[in-house]
């Protein structure tokens, strides 16, 4: 990209919480945004927020359900009639699906499986020739610490292929940490993939922000222990430390060609052994490619 040439960024879940921060951020640099979200009405307010810190601001909104293969489609369609280039693709929306039962898109697959990855997996791909015409372009994975055993506590990501759709056993931390795994195994395979073409392929986790968790919140006690209480933690990060190292990894001149890394507080950091593999990387591709009815 050219000093003089607008960066044209789209940032799925670009409504709230980091997303959102993020996108307030590249907006004050002059980027064109793209918010990619379910909620149009969500949107629009988050629109609104931008435009009151930065009146230039050049934003936009389209729907786009990652839960939903026909919904990705149709999001790349009309982003791509509408003949702008792409730079950046921030692949952030998604979280945890709360719930001791696990919930399925209309396509069949289980939804922090979807939503997170493979709802992200068909976007990059149809994207990935108008990525190619604008290079340098980059790939920013949101993926999260969680997925390498040991942090943070609790059970490490145990992915089975053949509870992929929970017959044996659902919780939803576990698939969100095996999720997480995936989505390192994605940002490695599509750099090796990609090098060489002008585009990069990166991940990072923003830390653990209890301010974009707790604005979710409606019982009372639990936005008032993420809000009051988690947030002044040591451990924590607060939404400005979150976007900050996202808007680096995305458009930092220190990332210019930077490919196949994990950023975490700006820094490059290891991320689990089992990432690594790059068999398992390749199978999932694969199998993903498959899932999305890519040929
Ligand atoms: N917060 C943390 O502590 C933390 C820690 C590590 C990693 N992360 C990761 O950081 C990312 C952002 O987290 P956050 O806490 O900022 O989330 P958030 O506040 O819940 O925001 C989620 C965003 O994603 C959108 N979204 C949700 N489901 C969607 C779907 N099916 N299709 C399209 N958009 C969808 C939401 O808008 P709509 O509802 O309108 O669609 C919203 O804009 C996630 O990938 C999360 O896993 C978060």
């Amino acid at each position: 990209m050219s000093d003089r040439q607008q960066r044209y960024v789209i940032v799925t879940g670009g409504s709230q919480g980091i997303g959102l921060a993020a996108v307030q951020k590249l907006a004050a640099q002059g980027s064109h945004i793209v918010i990619a979200s379910r909620n149009q009405q969500v949107s629009a307010q988050a629109i609104a927020k931008v435009k009151a810190t930065t009146p230039g601001a050049q934003i936009e909104a389209l729907p786009l359900d990652l839960a939903s293969f026909t919904s990705v489609r149709e999001f790349a369609a009309v982003y791509k009639s509408k003949g702008y280039p792409l730079h950046v693709l921030i692949n952030n929306a998604g979280g945890m699906i709360y719930g001791k039962q696990a919930r399925f898109s209309p396509d069949g697959f289980e939804l922090t499986l979807q939503t997170n990855h493979l709802g992200h997996f068909l976007l990059t791909d149809l994207f990935l020739d108008l990525l190619t015409a604008s290079a340098p372009a980059r790939v920013v994975n949101v993926s999260s610490q969680t997925h390498i055993p040991g942090f943070g506590g609790g059970p490490p990501p145990d992915l089975d292929l053949d509870n992929l759709k929970a017959e044996k056993y659902y919780n939803a931390a576990v698939f969100y940490k095996n999720v997480k795994l995936i989505t390192m195994w994605f940002t490695y395979e599509m750099q090796r993939r990609v090098a060489g073409s002008g585009v990069t392929s990166n991940a990072m986790c923003p830390g653990f922000v209890p301010q974009s968790i707790g604005e979710r919140r409606t019982n009372p006690l639990s936005r008032f222990m993420y809000l009051q209480v988690l947030a002044r933690m040591p451990f924590a990060r607060s939404l400005e430390q979150a976007s900050t190292s996202l808007a680096y990894t995305a458009t930092d001149p220190a990332m210019e060609g930077v490919g196949g890394k994990f950023i975490v507080d700006c820094k490059e950091k290891r991320s689990s052994d089992e990432s690594y593999d790059e068999q398992k990387a390749r199978k999932m591709w694969d199998m993903s490619r498959q899932w999305c009815g890519l040929h």
